[in-house]
């Protein structure tokens, strides 16, 4: 698959020289692979072909507008978390019916722009979140297609910041309680329960947790068909995780494998909410080398005792925090490949605190001021979790399309970011 790659000694973007975009848009700078976004989508449609299925993207991964209308195009739908992701998604052109709504916390504005607009379902979480759409939709005379969220109570095994479908989680609604919640919500005239949706948690490279919680989902499909509740989909949540290390992961057909013998007795039809598996791969982090220092405490080169090299980059949790709040590795590669003596070395950001980290005890080509380096695997929460912490701006962002670049966010200005304030 295309994407990040060496052409000689330097690394290119879909044959675009990175170098040559870092100079024109400057630094810190996300590029994305149109084609490679384009490819891994492509991979998760085909693996499920033949059962019926629906892709929804999910926003929170990255929501820039030209990715956004990029799956768009391809034939995604979306999947939205929040009142802004769903304008989001309105904007780069979806239809409400193309859009589920998720989130843990969703507001009464937010419940009551889903229900105006029609959307296909939203993933409901608690007994006290159909009661308030119940409210407003008959406030309304309409009746809303629900999802229930459930919370199987399994492992996924994934960095526990990121694991979604444990008890002890806040996320879904126990699985013993949905037959009677069900009943009670048939009851109601301003719900209609289309479905059960369920999501463990992100990142998740094995296989096994996901076969259960997709047999739990077709198990409690079963026993509300036997109370009388009809359902049309199941909605299993996430993609896979995906691989920042090089070490093999699933495939999107060895998931579609696992799991399509567990669905297809249900003849229900599915929904997919990937996002990582789609982008994480698809987008790199350009960053340059501003400083580069030494400091007492490890013996880290050979004949160079007591050294600690940290290098000092443009971009760090501000831009990417996933290495500081999840411990992520990304690898971090020189754009132009040097022969320069392999040092040991922390990466660092240049923000005020100890944890800003982009990746600890690396070995590079001794990095030198003012090289450009590339952190890998950045397309998924990296641009849509940077912040304006220090007074930074956020950074811009640049699309890889037919050998051309376009920049498809440019970097935010002092002013625009004070325009708010009075
Ligand atoms: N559906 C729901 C209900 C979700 O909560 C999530 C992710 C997804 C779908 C998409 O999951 P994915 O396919 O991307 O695994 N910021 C963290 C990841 C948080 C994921 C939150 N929910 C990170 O950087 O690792």
């Amino acid at each position: 698959m295309t994407g990040f790659f060496r052409q000689g000694p330097a690394l290119v973007c879909d044959g675009v020289a990175l170098d040559r975009i870092a100079d024109a848009e400057g630094t810190p700078l996300y590029v994305y692979s149109a084609a490679t976004i384009a490819g891994r989508y492509r991979a998760i449609d085909e693996a499920f072909a033949g059962y019926p299925h629906a892709i929804h993207y999910a926003l929170k991964a990255n929501s820039t507008l030209a990715i956004t209308r990029l799956l768009r195009g391809l034939g995604s739908n979306a999947d939205a978390n929040s009142g802004g992701e769903i304008d989001v998604a309105l904007r780069a052109g979806f239809i409400p019916p193309q859009i589920v709504f998720t989130g843990v916390g969703k507001t009464m504005a937010e419940l009551a722009q889903a229900i105006d607009l029609g959307v296909r379902t939203i993933n409901v979480e608690s007994a006290g979140e159909i009661a308030r759409i119940d409210a407003l939709s008959r406030e309304r005379q309409t009746r809303t297609k629900i999802a229930i969220r459930i919370n199987p109570d399994v492992d996924a095994r994934t960095h526990p910041h990121i694991s979604t479908g444990l008890k002890t989680n806040k996320f879904g609604i126990a699985i013993g309680d949905v037959t009677a919640l069900c009943a009670h919500a048939r009851t109601l005239g301003g719900v209609e329960v289309v479905g059960l949706h369920v999501h463990i948690g992100s990142q998740i490279t094995d296989l096994d947790p996901l076969t259960r919680s997709a047999r739990a989902l077709v198990g409690l499909a079963r026993e509300l068909a036997a109370d009388g509740t009809r359902i049309e989909h199941l909605d299993l949540g996430g993609g896979l995780g995906v691989s920042y290390d090089g070490s093999r992961v699933p495939t999107a057909r060895e998931y579609a494998d696992a799991v399509l013998p567990i669905v297809r007795e249900s003849g229900l039809a599915i929904v997919l909410e990937p996002g990582r598996q789609i982008v994480a791969p698809a987008g790199a982090l350009l960053t340059r080398v501003v400083d580069v220092k030494e400091a007492g405490g490890r013996r880290l080169e050979a004949g160079k005792a007591g050294e600690r090299l940290f290098v000092v980059m443009d971009a760090g949790m501000t831009e990417l925090i996933r290495p500081m709040l999840y411990n992520a590795f990304h690898r971090i590669e020189p754009v132009i490949q040097t022969d320069a003596t392999p040092s040991s070395c922390d990466v660092v950001g240049p923000l005020c605190e100890s944890s800003d980290t982009l990746g600890k005890d690396r070995t590079l080509p001794r990095p030198q001021v003012g090289e450009l380096y590339a952190v890998l695997d950045a397309g998924a929460y990296g641009s849509v979790m940077a912040s304006n912490y220090n007074r930074r701006l956020l950074p811009a962002e640049v699309m890889i399309e037919d050998g051309k670049a376009t920049v498809i966010r440019r970097r935010q200005t002092i002013d625009e970011l004070l325009a708010l304030e009075v």
